[in-house]
């Protein structure tokens, strides 16, 4: 069937380059819940329609809120790309902060993270973007419950099979949290569950003890 939104996204939909399946994929999960949704981004529109370069996220997740209801908050450093973000976008709520400190502040059930903030200036150096993503992560623990969809940008496997990125290090937590990726391409998602124990027994519980 096709719907306003639909028509919107399949036009849109060739511009996004490598991003295509990651983004199918967050808007099919967003749709499956069935309800209004709540959208954190991090790293909000900076550059006017350049969807195959930075995705245009905010612009893609303000209408996806316009047509199905929900709230989008959007953060970003720069005092010029949230000026930019504020005139494109009709719902979104953006927020002009360092990402880290904004995230940790926040509270309540958001049904999609999508962190895309400090840049990658040089892909043979990606530690400084991982590790400010693996910060984000953690930040953002007061928003994350099972099934939110963790998704981040900006990432690659080299010709060597290394893996480089925004996500390099969220990911290698997630591989030893075992939690398999749902979107493993330019971005990177996964949604997130608790730790379960193999045997199904009961999670360890430790006490602080008088010695
Ligand atoms: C790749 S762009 C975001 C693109 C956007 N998601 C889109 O798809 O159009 C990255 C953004 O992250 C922002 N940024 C960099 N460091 C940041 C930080 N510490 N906190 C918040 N935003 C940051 C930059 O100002 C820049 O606008």
């Amino acid at each position: 069937m096709t719907t306003p939104w639909n028509d919107y996204y399949q036009n849109i939909r060739q511009s996004l380059g490598g991003r295509q399946n990651g983004f199918d994929f967050i808007f099919n999960y967003l749709k499956s819940l069935n309800r209004k949704v709540c959208i954190i981004e991090t790293g909000t529109y900076r550059e006017e329609n350049n969807y195959t370069g930075d995705g245009c996220s905010t612009l893609l997740f303000d209408n996806f809120i316009h047509h199905y209801g929900g709230t989008l908050i959007s953060i970003d450093i720069d005092p010029e790309a949230c000026k930019l973000a504020k005139a494109n976008t009709k719902h979104a709520e953006i927020i002009e902060s360092d990402s880290v400190e904004y995230l940790a502040l926040l509270d309540g059930k958001c049904d999609l993270l999508y962190l895309d903030s400090y840049n990658i200036e040089n892909w043979n150096d990606d530690w400084a973007a991982a590790s400010h993503h693996l910060k984000e992560l953690f930040a953002a623990k007061n928003i994350i419950t099972p099934g939110t969809l963790i998704v981040i940008d900006d990432n690659i496997i080299t010709p060597y099979n290394k893996r480089l990125g925004k996500g390099r290090l969220v990911y290698e937590l997630m591989d030893a949290l075992v939690i398999e990726p749902v979107i493993d391409n330019y971005q990177v998602g996964w949604i997130w569950e608790e730790a379960s124990l193999q045997d199904g027994g009961e999670h360890p519980i430790y006490e602080p003890t008088d010695t």
